[in-house]
């Protein structure tokens, strides 16, 4: 689809948990289960910021990225959108955002991992400017699949 849906950004809340883990579920052969979400929402270093239509619309929630930020580093863990609204250009938005949020709060740098099979992140990422930086062997433990390890720095 072409166009940019106009978005709104928003931190999650525990009664948003069921809408991303239904994200979740149809975007990776090996979801997060929900706990790992709560987790993280109760974590005082994690961030889940969201991607949602924006009013007047009812709220939709189209996508989510998970991350943290410590010791000045933005680490990104969990990303993903509904498969309804891809290549709209909401996960570059997202991230852009999210980016901008982590910098505020002193981060200087961002990195995250992602599998060598996942051309559609891998396209993304590199988009907006990280670069590979490692490889963690054998990280994946459902496929045995090295994890790379990309990385972004502004500082
Ligand atoms: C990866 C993902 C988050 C991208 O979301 P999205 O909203 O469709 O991405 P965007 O529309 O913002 O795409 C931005 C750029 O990324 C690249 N890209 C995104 N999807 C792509 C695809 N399927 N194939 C090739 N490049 C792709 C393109 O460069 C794109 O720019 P363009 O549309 O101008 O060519 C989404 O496909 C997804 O949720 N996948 C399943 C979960 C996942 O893999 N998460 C990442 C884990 S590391």
């Amino acid at each position: 689809m072409s166009g940019c849906p106009p978005l709104g950004f928003r931190l999650a809340r525990a009664s948003d948990l069921l809408a991303i883990w239904a994200i979740e579920r149809v975007s990776f052969p090996s979801p997060w289960p929900r706990t790992s979400f709560e987790e993280e929402l109760n974590n005082p270093i994690s961030y889940i910021l969201l991607a949602t239509s924006s009013p007047p619309a009812s709220e939709e929630i189209w996508g989510y990225v998970v991350y943290w930020v410590v010791a000045g580093e933005m680490h990104i863990l969990n990303l993903a959108v509904h498969p309804a609204y891809r290549r709209q250009g909401i996960a570059r938005r997202l991230l852009q955002e999210a980016l901008h949020r982590a910098c505020q709060l002193g981060a200087k740098a961002a990195w995250l991992e992602v599998r060598p099979s996942n051309q559609a992140a891998q396209a993304l990422y590199r988009d907006l400017g990280f670069k590979p930086v490692a490889k963690r062997r054998r990280y994946y433990h459902n496929t045995g699949e090295d994890a790379l390890i990309l990385a972004l720095s502004w500082g």
